[in-house]
């Protein structure tokens, strides 16, 4: 069975001065949904915005709104991120007491929840949560920049989950999120994800949105 790959571009290397018009090219541009960075300079090194820039900038998009949330405790912000408009809510095990229980607050507010694995976090950390969730993004870099270098050894991740989904036939999609260009998606799509983030490639000025992410889609 073979699905067509989703490309979910990441605003964080995007003109954060003019956002809306950044949403309303995404949405002419064949982007399946908006990556949103959503860091708390204690969970990763950095910070971004929160739930009111979100709610602000919700409005120019036709597309869903893909939350990543970087912050802990997570649990204590879930809420403010859905009513903002999140529609994928995404948590690291590492920045909640209780995996199980947030994920089931996502899904009680009527959004689709995400797990994310660190480069460094194993499989095992999100399998209590495999019977609960929509999405598996796996991390192929440290979390907190954009811009950083593709670390290849986190496709064995995505090759065991896979093999797990097909063989139990569940209905979660494994996203990757870190250094995705025009050689490392190709390498991605082999391992089997269904969707690519990438930030720094796609809005690189030379070309067109709309033409990145079509050359990324076919590559
Ligand atoms: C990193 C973020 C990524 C980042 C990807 O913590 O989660 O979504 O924006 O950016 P690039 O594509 O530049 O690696
Ligand atoms: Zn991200």
């Amino acid at each position: 069975m073979t699905k067509s790959i989703k490309i979910a571009p990441s605003i964080l290397a995007s003109d954060f001065s003019r956002l809306a018009e950044v949403l309303e090219e995404l949405n002419q541009s064949g982007a399946d949904m908006v990556h949103v960075d959503v860091m708390d300079g204690h969970f990763v090194p950095n910070i971004t915005l929160g739930p009111p820039i979100i709610k602000k900038i919700r409005k120019y998009s036709t597309i869903p709104f893909d939350v990543h949330l970087m912050i802990a405790p997570v649990e204590r912000y879930i809420k403010d991120f859905s009513d903002a408009g999140a529609d994928i809510i995404t948590i690291h095990p590492e920045a909640t007491d209780n995996l199980i229980q947030s994920v089931q607050l996502i899904k009680s507010l009527g959004k689709k929840a995400g797990v994310s694995l660190n480069p460094k976090t194993n499989i095992e950390a999100l399998l209590p949560a495999l019977p609960f969730i929509d999405l598996i993004l796996i991390m192929s870099v440290q979390p907190g920049f954009g811009g950083q270098a593709f670390m290849p050894e986190v496709l064995t991740k995505v090759k065991e989950l896979r093999k797990k989904i097909d063989k139990e036939q569940l209905n979660i999609d494994i996203e990757i999120d870190g250094g995705i260009n025009f050689e490392t998606a190709a390498l991605a799509k082999k391992a089997g994800v269904d969707i690519l983030v990438s930030g720094t490639t796609l809005f690189d000025s030379k070309q067109s949105l709309k033409d990145n992410i079509e050359k990324l889609r076919n590559c």
